[in-house]
C-alpha cells in the first residue's frame, strides 16, 4: 500500500467513526426529547430546547446529570419536583397537579427509555411517573442503580426486573407499589441497598433476602408487612436495617454483627430483646420502641462502644437496672419511657449529666415519682398471678352463671305450665296494675314516658 492509499484509509476510517459517533450523539440526543414530551417539559429539561452540542458535554445540575463512556449515555439522572403528595388516596389515575397528565403513557416513556441500552445508573425522581411499571424496564439490562423514588408508580414489581443481575442498588421508595416483597429479589445476587420504603407492600419480609449476602442497606419502612422476621445473621455486611412502621409480631431475631443503624419502632415485635444485641459493636443507633418487648433489660446494649441513640420506649420492659450500669461514652439519647421498669434509675443516666438525655417517664422508677406509676402497676409478676386468679374466678362465674340459667329454665316451665292452667285473666291484671304502678311512682302518664323513648331513641 503506498501513502496515499494509506491516507484514504485512515481518513475514511476517521470519518467513519466521526459520523457514527456524531449519529449516536443525535440519536441520544433525539431520546432525550422525546422523554423531555413524555414527562411534560419539566423545567429541569428546559436546557434541552435549544441545545445542539455534544450531549455528552451537558453541564450536570444537582437536577439533571448525563454521564457518558465512549460517547455513549451510561446514566441519566433527573430530579423534579414533584415532591408532594397532597391526597393519600391514589387509585391509578392521574392526579392534576401531582401526577403526569391522564395521556401520560408509562409504556411509550419505558419504550424511550430502553433505547438508551447502555444505561448504568437511571435516576428519575418525583417527576409525577404513574402507572404500572412495565416489564420491559429490564431491557436495561446494565443497570446497576435503578431509583424510581417518589413517584406514582403501583402494583407488583415487575419480576422481569429480576433479569437485572447487574444491580447493585434498587431504590422505589415513596410509590404505591403494592402486592407482596418478592422472593425472586435473591437474583439480584449483587445487591447492596434495596430500599422499598413508604409504598403499600404487605404480606411477610420474604425469607430470600437474607441469602443477598452483599446487602449493606435495607429499607422496608412505612408498608403494611406482617408476622415474622426472619434470622438476619447470614447478611454479613449490613449495615442498616430500616423496618419501621409495619406490622411485624415475632420475636426479635438474630443480628448481623456489622450493623450501625437498626430502626424497628411501630411495629407489634414481642419476646425478649436477645442478650446478642449487647454484642453488636459497631451499633450506633437502636430503635425499639413503640413495640410489645417484655423482659428485662440486657446491660451491655447500653455499654456498646460505638452507641449513641437508644429508644426502647413505650414496650412492656420490666424488672430493674443495675445501678453500677456502664454507659458507653458517645451514648447520648437514651428513652426508657413508658415501660414497667422498677427500681433507681443507675446512675449514668442520672439527669446530673447534663451531655446525656434521658428519658423515662411512664415506668415505675423511685426517682422523679411525680411521672411514675405506683409500683404495681410495674409488678409483671402479679400481673400474671392476677390473670390467674381472674381465670379461676372466671371458670366459678361460668359454673354459678350456668347453674342460675339451668334453674330459672327449670322455673319458667314450671310457672308456664301453671299459667296454662289458670287461663289468661291473670296476666293482663298483672299489666294493668304495673302500668298503675308506674305512674304513681314518676307521676307522669305512660302515654308521655312512651313519646319521650321514641324522641331520645
Ligand atoms: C465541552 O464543553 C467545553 C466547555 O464546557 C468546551 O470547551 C468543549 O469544546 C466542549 N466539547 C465538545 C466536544 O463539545
Ligand atoms: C396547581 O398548581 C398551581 C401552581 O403551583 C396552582 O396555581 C394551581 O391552583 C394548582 N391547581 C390545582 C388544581 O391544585
Ligand atoms: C458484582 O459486583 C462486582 C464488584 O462490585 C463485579 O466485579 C461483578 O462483576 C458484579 N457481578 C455481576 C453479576 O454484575
Ligand atoms: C394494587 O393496587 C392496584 C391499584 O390501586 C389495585 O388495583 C390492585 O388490586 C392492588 N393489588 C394488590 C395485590 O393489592
Ligand atoms: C405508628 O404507625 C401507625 C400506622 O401503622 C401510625 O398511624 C402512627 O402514627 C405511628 N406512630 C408513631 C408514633 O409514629
Ligand atoms: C402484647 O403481648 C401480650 C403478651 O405478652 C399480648 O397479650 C398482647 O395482646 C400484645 N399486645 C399487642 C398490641 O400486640
Ligand atoms: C466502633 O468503635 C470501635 C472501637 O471503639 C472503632 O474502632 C470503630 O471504628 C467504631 N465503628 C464505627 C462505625 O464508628
Amino acid at each position: 500500500m503506498g501513502w496515499s492509499s494509506w491516507l484514504l484509509f485512515l481518513y475514511l476510517s476517521w470519518s467513519f467513526f466521526f459520523s457514527r459517533t456524531h449519529e449516536s450523539q443525535i440519536y441520544q440526543l433525539q431520546l432525550l426529547l422525546q422523554l423531555r414530551k413524555h414527562l411534560e417539559y419539566p423545567s429541569q429539561l428546559g436546557i434541552l430546547e435549544s441545545y445542539n452540542g455534544d450531549l455528552c458535554n451537558l453541564s450536570s445540575s444537582p437536577n439533571l446529570g448525563v454521564v457518558c463512556l465512549e460517547d455513549t449515555v451510561t446514566e441519566l439522572k433527573i430530579m423534579g419536583d414533584k415532591l408532594v403528595k397532597v391526597s393519600n388516596d391514589f387509585n391509578g389515575f392521574a392526579i392534576p397537579n401531582q401526577t403526569l397528565s391522564e395521556s401520560f403513557s408509562i409504556d411509550s416513556f419505558v419504550t424511550t427509555l430502553t433505547r438508551l441500552t447502555s444505561l448504568k445508573v437511571l435516576r428519575l425522581v418525583s417527576l409525577g411517573i404513574w402507572g404500572p411499571l412495565p416489564d420491559k424496564i429490564h431491557r436495561l439490562y446494565s443497570l446497576e442503580v435503578l431509583d424510581l423514588s417518589s413517584n406514582f408508580l403501583f402494583g407488583s414489581i415487575p419480576p422481569q426486573l429480576s433479569r437485572l443481575v447487574k444491580l447493585n442498588s434498587l431504590t422505589l421508595d415513596g410509590n404505591y407499589f403494592n402486592g407482596s416483597v418478592p422472593e425472586w429479589l435473591d437474583s439480584l445476587s449483587n445487591l447492596t441497598i434495596l430500599s422499598l420504603k413508604s409504598n403499600r407492600f404487605n404480606g411477610q419480609f420474604p425469607s430470600s433476602i437474607c441469602r443477598i449476602i452483599t446487602l449493606t442497606d435495607i429499607a422496608l419502612s412505612h408498608n403494611h408487612l406482617t408476622g415474622k422476621l426472619p434470622d438476619l445473621s447470614t447478611l454479613s455486611s449490613l449495615h442498616m436495617l430500616d423496618l419501621r412502621e409495619n406490622k411485624l409480631d415475632s420475636d426479635l431475631p438474630g443480628m448481623p454483627k456489622e450493623l450501625i443503624t437498626v430502626l424497628l419502632s411501630n411495629n407489634s415485635f414481642s419476646g425478649n430483646i436477645p442478650g446478642q444485641y449487647g454484642q453488636l459493636n459497631q451499633l450506633q443507633h437502636l430503635d425499639l420502641s413503640l413495640n410489645n418487648l417484655s423482659g428485662t433489660l440486657p446491660s451491655s446494649i447500653f455499654s456498646l462502644p460505638n452507641i449513641s441513640y437508644l429508644n426502647l420506649a413505650e414496650n412492656m420492659l420490666s424488672g430493674s437496672l443495675p445501678n453500677h450500669l456502664l454507659c458507653g461514652s458517645k451514648l447520648g439519647f437514651v428513652d426508657l419511657s413508658s415501660n414497667k421498669l422498677i427500681g433507681v434509675l443507675p446512675s449514668c443516666l442520672g439527669t446530673m449529666l447534663d451531655k446525656r438525655v434521658v428519658k423515662f417517664g411512664g415506668n415505675c422508677l423511685s426517682v422523679d415519682t411525680q411521672n411514675q406509676h405506683q409500683e404495681s402497676y410495674c409488678n409483671v409478676a402479679n400481673e400474671e398471678g392476677k390473670q390467674s386468679r381472674c381465670r379461676a374466678v372466671g371458670i366459678l362465674v361460668a359454673a354459678i352463671a350456668g347453674a342460675v340459667l339451668v334453674i330459672s329454665l327449670l322455673a319458667m316451665v314450671a310457672v308456664f305450665l301453671r299459667r296454662r292452667y289458670r287461663s289468661g285473666r291473670t296476666f293482663e291484671q298483672n299489666i294493668i296494675s304495673k302500668v298503675e304502678q308506674d305512674n304513681i311512682l314518676t307521676g307522669v302518664s305512660s302515654e308521655v314516658l312512651a313519646n319521650a323513648s321514641k324522641i331520645h331513641f
